[in-house]
């Protein structure tokens, strides 16, 4: 395909590069499909950075241009913290670690296609996943004129012969020893699937997980820890105020050393396949953990059981790659409102892979320990009871009445 503008110069594409395999060969690939320039961009959410200066590697690949820019901060602010809020479980499991970036990611891609002038992004997607639609919705949703073009959703080929197809052109990739598993990773958790873990029967091996200690081999004394909130948002660690990133990291490392944040999960995509995955989110399951005993405390039982609803709607948008221009926005600004008085202190056990809460305390508290004590300082009033009860109870004893005298 050509693909020459009318000025007779090449059209541009933004590439979402990693600095991998599939995105250093489609680099050659899109040119020579194409015919287009190419600009390649890796842009981190908190993954460790790679060793390797991967942009200068894009451009002796023939990239135009290459750039790494870091959102870590507009991660945590604009995606982590707002899927927080919602405590953000995907089939009351799955932290959406992998699906919030994708939003993110979209968004910087397009704003340097915008400012590029360039008609295409490109991403390295398959055609079986979620996030190939979580980008193609996202990049439409931002920029409906934008065509989005995935390589590895045209050109199904295996690794042998993209290793092949990187020799006979001359690009240069860094093949790293073969790993069974396809794996993602962000500040928010890491997934992992393939290899083994296809047969949903088999436990996972000691070499998938990561970044936690297995359980087993934790610690034999607890760990305890202090997470304060202000207006739903963790801002403090042990008393110690940080910020985002920050507690994010430290949050990982306290609880990943305690065997916390290990999930097995056979979820449903949203393209209709069942599949077999891993997580290893230590800080998000702590943190969503934390932060629903602490709205426990603070907000009304109303709130709580019709938020509980939202949550679930709100996950699967989410998931689904609807984090733009739909209903997702309305569900946050209710989110967000909710939030106004979900700030206090949550203290946890960090224990052999889990994260029990065992203390908590408010400025906001609705916990009134006059009306929940047994003891003398009770201040409730017991004969309100009596009355509340008739009451409460007299549909049931109208409708038992009338339909007695129907029998
Ligand atoms: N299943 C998760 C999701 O759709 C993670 C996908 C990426 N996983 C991976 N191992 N490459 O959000």
């Amino acid at each position: 395909m050509d693909s020459n503008n009318t000025s007779g110069q090449r059209d541009k594409v933004v590439l979402a590069y990693s600095g991998g395999l599939d995105t250093s060969v489609a680099i050659h690939w899109l040119q020579d499909k194409y015919n287009v320039d190419v600009i390649a961009i890796a842009i981190n959410v908190g993954q460790p950075p790679s060793k390797d200066d991967i942009v200068a590697r894009a451009l002796r690949n023939g990239a135009i241009k290459s750039d790494f820019i870091d959102v870590t901060d507009e991660f945590v602010s604009d995606y982590i913290w707002p899927s927080l809020k919602a405590n953000a479980l995907y089939q009351d499991i799955y932290p959406l670690s992998t699906a919030i970036a994708r939003p993110l990611i979209a968004k910087k891609l397009v704003e340097v296609a915008n400012a590029e002038g360039a008609k295409y992004i490109a991403h390295g997607c398959t055609a079986k996943g979620n996030d190939q639609v979580r980008f193609d919705v996202g990049i439409v949703s931002q920029n409906p004129d934008l065509s989005i073009i995935a390589p590895m959703r045209e050109w199904v080929t295996s690794r042998e012969e993209e290793i092949e197809y990187a020799r006979k052109h001359g690009i240069e990739i860094i093949v790293k020893k073969e790993s069974p598993y396809s794996r993602d990773e962000n500040l928010w958790g890491a997934s992992c699937e393939c290899g083994i873990l296809e047969d949903p029967w088999a436990e996972p091996p000691a070499d998938v997980w990561e970044h936690t200690v297995d359980p087993a081999a934790a610690p034999d004394t607890p760990t305890y820890i202090e997470i304060d909130f202000e207006q739903g948002v963790p801002v403090a660690l042990d008393g110690k105020r940080m910020d985002g990133v920050a507690l994010i990291r430290a949050l990982d490392k306290l609880a990943g050393e305690n065997g916390i944040g290990r999930i097995d999960h056979v979820e449903d995509r949203l393209v209709g396949i069942k599949s077999r995955e891993t997580y290893e989110c230590p800080a998000a399951v702590t943190l969503i953990t934390a932060h629903r005993a602490l709205e426990a405390m603070t907000l009304t039982r109303d709130t709580i059981e019709f938020k509980r609803g939202i949550e679930q709607k709100y996950c699967q948008l989410v998931y689904d790659g609807l984090w733009f221009g739909g209903l997702r926005e309305p569900i946050q600004a209710f989110i967000d409102e909710t939030q106004k008085f979900v700030t206090g202190t949550i203290r946890m056990k960090l224990y052999k892979g889990s994260a029990t809460v065992v203390g908590r305390k408010s400025p906001c508290s609705l916990y009134d320990s006059g009306l929940s004590t047994y003891t003398d300082d009770d201040s409730f009033n017991h004969e309100s009871a009596v009355g509340f009860i008739y009451v409460w109870g007299l549909p049931g004893r109208t409708s038992a009445k009338a339909r007695a005298e129907k029998k």
